[in-house]
């Protein structure tokens, strides 16, 4: 047997022999499932919007070319929070098993998804506000060992452009009060329920208790791990970025977003995102900038 692509409802979705799957939404190109062992490894809000009304609230959302609300003196300064990408209608380039990427396995254990977005497909609106020629191929790679995912940022014009880009992803957990991550010791953080202030991580352990929205920088471990009862659940590998943000809204905040439901679903969910966001990324007219992850589940 040999891995399967189909289509259907503006969703691509794409399943291994073994049963594993994973599902990409066109809208924002967010994977919305990820299926392994016969378990769902990601949370998407039940009232999450799927018809390109607003971002998907859930998934791995992609942000580009800013995170956050971007800095009004900054050529990005009239885009949305976290930018277009996760706002625009991508086109899928079509599907590959002969590339293995950096996963173990290759061939019919693996399949690859290509979702590109250009400079010509991004809304009127998003033109004007950051009016740089790019290209972007986002490949998303499902393999028996795992789940990759890359962006690739091209400059296609004559002048360069500053960006930022992260993979924002809703981690599925069985019960936030028996999470702990590990992998950040040591690390610098920007706490933005602290006044944006840097901070550093003295405990090895990063256990959630309370609304978190953390920017870590510069990482040296190149695995984040979440682990649930103390044990391996799922582990985050940077590919090219050396940033991770760690949010949860808690109660407050989930109450406060409209398509977060259900309300108490701050407790299923852990956001561990992979990213260059600290600061910019310059590219001159022809560079390219590669940027993902690896993710593994447990059993
Ligand atoms: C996180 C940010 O990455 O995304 C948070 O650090 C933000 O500050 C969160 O609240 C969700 O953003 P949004 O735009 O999807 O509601």
């Amino acid at each position: 047997p040999k891995p399967s692509v189909h289509t259907e409802q503006g969703k691509v979705i794409a399943s291994l022999p073994t049963g594993d799957s994973v599902q990409v939404l066109l809208f924002g190109a967010t994977v919305l499932s990820w299926k392994s062992n016969g378990r769902e490894n990601l949370w998407v809000s039940d009232a999450a919007k799927l018809d390109g009304s607003k971002p998907v609230r859930g998934g791995v959302p992609l942000v580009f070319p800013a995170f956050g609300p971007p800095p009004k003196d900054h050529a990005t300064g009239k885009l949305p929070q976290h930018g277009f990408a996760r706002n625009s209608h991508w086109e899928y380039l079509g599907s590959s098993s002969s590339e293995s990427g950096k996963l173990a396995s290759g061939g019919d254990d693996s399949i690859k998804l290509d979702f590109g977005l250009s400079h010509a497909q991004i809304s009127d609106d998003a033109k004007n506000a950051w009016p740089y020629d790019f290209s972007l191929v986002y490949s998303v790679t499902l393999a028996k060992d795992g789940l990759q995912t890359m962006l690739n940022i091209q400059n296609k014009g004559d002048k360069s452009f500053e960006f930022q880009m992260l993979l924002h992803t809703y981690f599925r957990i069985d019960d936030i009060s028996k999470v702990s991550i590990n992998g950040l010791g040591s690390t610098s953080y920007i706490d933005k329920m602290l006044n944006a202030t840097t901070q550093t991580q003295t405990d090895p352990t990063v256990r959630i208790t309370g609304e978190v929205d953390r920017v870590y920088t510069d990482i040296k471990q190149d695995t984040t791990s979440i682990l649930q009862d103390g044990k391996p659940r799922l582990d985050v590998v940077r590919e090219g970025l050396s940033d991770s943000v760690v949010w949860n809204p808690w109660i407050e905040k989930a109450k406060g977003m409209s398509d977060f439901e259900p309300k108490d679903g701050y407790k299923k969910m852990i956001a561990v995102e992979v990213g260059a966001v600290d600061g910019w990324q310059k590219l001159e007219p022809g560079e390219t900038f590669e940027g993902g992850m690896i993710c593994k589940a447990h059993l």
